[in-house]
């Protein structure tokens, strides 16, 4: 099977799913299937990762349905606690099939290093030099890591900026481009600044303070694209179009107010960060570059535009940071990641980017199109439902039937799931 499309998997089994899974994508073997199973990793196998483990903390992995990106089905693992989020997903996702999926793409994989010189004499002429020597430091950055330059990565650029106004006066700032093929890069980024740190200090007479990456990696982008036919967009009493213009005004609202912004990209972020977390990924180094990336202009704003093409169809955009790698920290190490990355198919990191990149557009659209037409509570009272009819004493099929009552009632509490779970 070679579809992201399965139907009925909502009501199967836990088991039954994983089975389904298997058959989905042939690579995925019993072993990682078992490390969804279990969680992935031993208390012992977490000790070596951080500090202090005393022992583990699971979230939910689940998997989003009927994505097509560029061109290929994918089935997209996420870790996350919060209901209706994969569900969300899923279904725009399957609106977005009929306007052909998302088309994604990413620029080179280029973090950014910094270095801080402070007490410099001549900011102007250290610039300058830094400059004079700019082949000679990307030489020695770019034979740092002989396995990146193998597999196409290393230095690419150098640039200097002036902070002439600072709180401690004058300094400059170093960036170090670096193409970091499938990592995430902090370490190759991190390593190679502090490579070139004396040579810098050499080159102007002052000190380099700090050496570290920066996480508004906007030389590593990831776009994605989505046309709805607005045909698929009807449901219940909402026209096509109203459900078009309603999400069409729902943007322009993050456009222009930051509160709303927030928001609006906080429900990207579900997405974003559930994938990047499921492949083992730093979603704080996401979250970092999504939101620095979001005030690019001078206001925070919207990370997605919503607007219409010429036939009246729903069109979607996303463009944002995304540092996330597939060969090393705990997607290499952890055997859920693994499992996840394995899921997808993907062989670079740009792949990964461009599917993470597509499920925040989705995700983005399920909140506006609740938000915009029925609110977002009825999508969240049904699972909300399940949730009190378990607390009742529901079990098995049970749970499903007391909640679609309560639901179909309005009335979900825990004194009526216990009088309906007594009449079943
Ligand atoms: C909730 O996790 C996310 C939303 O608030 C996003 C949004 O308002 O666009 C629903």
């Amino acid at each position: 099977m070679t579809t992201s499309r399965i139907s009925g998997f909502y009501n199967m089994t836990l088991d039954g799913r994983r089975a389904k899974i298997a058959e989905a994508l042939a690579p995925l073997t019993p072993p990682d299937l078992g490390a969804w199973t279990s969680g992935g990793i031993s208390a012992e196998a977490a000790d070596h990762m951080i500090e202090n483990v005393v022992g583990m903390h699971s979230l939910p992995l689940g998997i989003a349905l009927n994505f097509m990106v560029n061109g290929k089905d994918v089935l997209v693992p996420m870790t996350l606690e919060e209901p209706s989020v994969v569900a969300g997903a899923s279904f725009m996702a399957k609106l977005a099939r009929a306007g052909g999926g998302y088309q994604a793409t990413t620029t080179d994989p280029l973090m950014i290093g910094q270095m801080q010189v402070i007490n410099v004499t001549n900011l102007n002429e250290a610039k300058l030099k830094i400059y004079e020597q700019k082949a000679e430091l990307l030489a020695e950055a770019d034979s740092i890591d002989p396995i990146l330059k193998k597999f196409g990565g290393g230095a690419r650029d150098l640039e200097v900026r002036i902070f002439d106004n600072s709180p401690i006066g004058g300094f400059l700032v170093v960036h170090l481009i670096y193409d970091v093929r499938d990592a995430m890069g902090a370490n190759a980024v991190n390593t190679a600044c502090e490579r070139l740190a004396p040579k810098i200090e050499a080159i102007t007479g002052g000190k380099v303070h700090l050496r570290i990456l920066s996480n508004l990696a906007d030389r590593r982008i990831a776009r994605a694209r989505c046309t709805i036919p607005v045909k698929s967009l009807a449901f219940d009493n909402f026209s096509g179009e109203s459900v078009r213009d309603g999400i069409i005004a729902a943007y322009a609202f993050a456009a222009v107010d930051p509160y709303r912004a927030a928001t609006h990209n906080k429900g990207i972020m579900n997405g974003v960060d559930s994938v990047v977390i499921a492949t083992g990924n730093d979603w704080r180094a996401i979250e970092a570059g999504a939101h620095a990336y979001a005030v690019k202009n001078g206001h925070y704003t919207s990370l997605s535009t919503w607007g219409k093409d010429t036939e009246g169809n729903l069109v979607g955009t996303l463009e944002m940071p995304m540092a996330v790698g597939i060969v090393g920290g705990a997607t290499k190490v952890h055997p859920a990641a693994q499992a996840a990355v394995k899921l997808m198919g993907v062989k670079t990191a740009n792949e990964l980017a461009e599917i993470i990149v597509s499920v925040g557009l989705a995700q983005n659209m399920a909140a506006l199109r609740a938000l915009a037409t029925e609110g977002i509570q009825r999508g969240h009272m049904s699972l909300h439902a399940r949730q009190v009819a378990i607390a009742a004493g529901a079990t098995g099929e049970q749970v499903e039937k007391v909640a679609a009552q309560m639901v179909a009632e309005k009335v979900v509490r825990i004194d009526r799931a216990e009088e309906i779970l007594k009449s079943l």
